[in-house]
């Protein structure tokens, strides 16, 4: 798709509808666009690329758009591959073209495509100057790698910010904010943050600092729509994930393999409602995809997690969920457990020291059924509610 995004600047991004699961991991049901911007001046400049899967639609794209004229440099923010792939084919086509990156970026890129030469490097707050247009780079490293920075074009006050504030979901029709349906898109910016950037809450956070004082017009990132209307709430959004800010409201998450720690998470979420919680997220995690799972717990406050023994230890998917919250470092939620046994009641235990080792505000209240969900364990269920909603409205 070619679309003027502001003066001389344009989207030269491609979609991908056929990708099942981006980084092999993530399912993309509505696709996944690879975010390419080309500033054409005194200088071409050509910010981030894509994926080598698309090279033939995105080499076409730019040649229309060129029209003879060579690209003079290309602006590398992330060597991830689904935006560096098409560097050795655009070195190719454009033997000249300077490579600019910073010094973490050239180390990346001589192991990825064997491309030392004809590289310009630039620190944290170096500027280049194609003409009208003048570009300012910024360091932000662990945004998610080593190596991410952006760049910052100040005559049209644009910002391309690497995979920040990028979603999952291929563009329709136009990249803009303003001319398009938004609303899907948020969603996916959750997503895409939970799954893929969600560990480095502190690296976003500096990233946000530095660019408090700058103004800016849109920002245009690697994946999703360009931010121009809704750019401070891409920016709130950030900032609240990046903070592990919750909104009112709990995820209960469980395992279950026989339907009786299901019955807890059932009866639980009744006492919740009970008690006034409106929004309620259940999720079986033998069911719900890993990367919706953690969306949600990004997004609320409250997080139950339940699961039964299995082999003297936890039921595997919940373990599997637990290394992903505990990599994500997700901080600040208000926490319950439950579990189901048969002879060994170590799965709730697992599950109580997880919530301490996250540092959570856990209720006094966990429910350990033997066997059944009987009626013990459903008053279990009601005393859980109660500590949890205490805990959950601060009392
Ligand atoms: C493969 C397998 C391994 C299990 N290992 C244990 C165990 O080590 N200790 C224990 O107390 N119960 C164990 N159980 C029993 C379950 O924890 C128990 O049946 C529980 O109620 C299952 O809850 P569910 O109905 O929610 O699946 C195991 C069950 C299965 C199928
Ligand atoms: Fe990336
Ligand atoms: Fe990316």
């Amino acid at each position: 798709m070619i679309h003027e995004i502001a003066s001389d600047i344009y989207y030269v991004g491609i979609n991908n509808r056929s990708k099942e699961l981006f980084e092999s991991l993530w399912p993309v049901p509505s696709g996944v666009s690879y975010n390419s911007y080309l500033i054409l001046d005194e200088k071409v400049a050509l910010v981030d690329a894509c994926d080598l899967n698309m090279i033939q639609e995105y080499a076409d794209q730019l040649e229309n758009l060129l029209n003879g004229r060579p690209v003079d440099y290309l602006i590398i923010n992330h060597m991830e591959p689904d935006h560096s792939g098409a560097i050795k084919m655009l070195r190719q086509m454009y033997p000249d073209m300077k490579i600019i990156g910073n010094l973490k970026t050239f180390g990346m890129l001589k192991g990825f495509y064997s491309i030392e030469d004809n590289l310009h490097q630039v620190a944290d707050g170096d500027t280049l100057t194609l003409g009208k247009h003048t570009l300012r780079f910024i360091l932000t490293p662990m945004l998610h790698w080593p190596e991410t920075m952006m760049t910052y074009e100040s005559t049209t006050e644009t910002l391309f910010s690497g995979d920040a504030f990028g979603c999952f979901g291929a563009l329709n029709g136009n990249p803009v904010d303003k001319n398009i349906d938004t609303t899907p898109y948020w969603d996916e910016m959750r997503r895409y943050y939970a799954a893929i950037v969600g560990k480095y809450g502190i690296p976003v956070q500096t990233a946000l600092k530095k660019l408090k004082d700058i103004p800016l017009s849109r920002i245009c990132s690697t994946h999703g729509p360009v931010w121009e209307e809704q750019l401070a709430d891409a920016i709130a959004a950030y900032d609240r994930y990046s903070r592990y800010e919750g909104e009112d409201g709990v995820v209960i998450a469980y395992g279950s393999m026989y339907g009786n720690t299901g019955q807890l998470a059932e009866k639980i979420a009744e006492q919740l409602s009970r008690r006034g919680v409106k929004k309620i997220i259940i999720h079986n995690v033998s069911v719900s995809e890993p990367s919706q799972i953690l969306s949600d717990i990004f997004r609320y406050k409250g997080l139950i997690l339940g699961a039964p023994v299995y082999n003297n230890a936890l039921f595997p998917k919940m373990e599997s969920l637990l290394m992903d919250i505990r990599s994500r470092q997700i901080a600040n939620r208000v926490y319950a457990c439950f579990g189901s046994y048969v002879w060994t009641r170590n799965a709730l235990n697992r599950l109580s020291e997880f919530g301490n080792e996250m540092k959570w505000k856990s209720a006094t209240v966990h429910v350990c059924q033997e066997c059944s969900c009987d009626l013990r364990s459903q008053d279990g269920c009601v005393q859980l509610a109660s500590s949890f909603t205490d805990l959950l409205n601060g009392e």
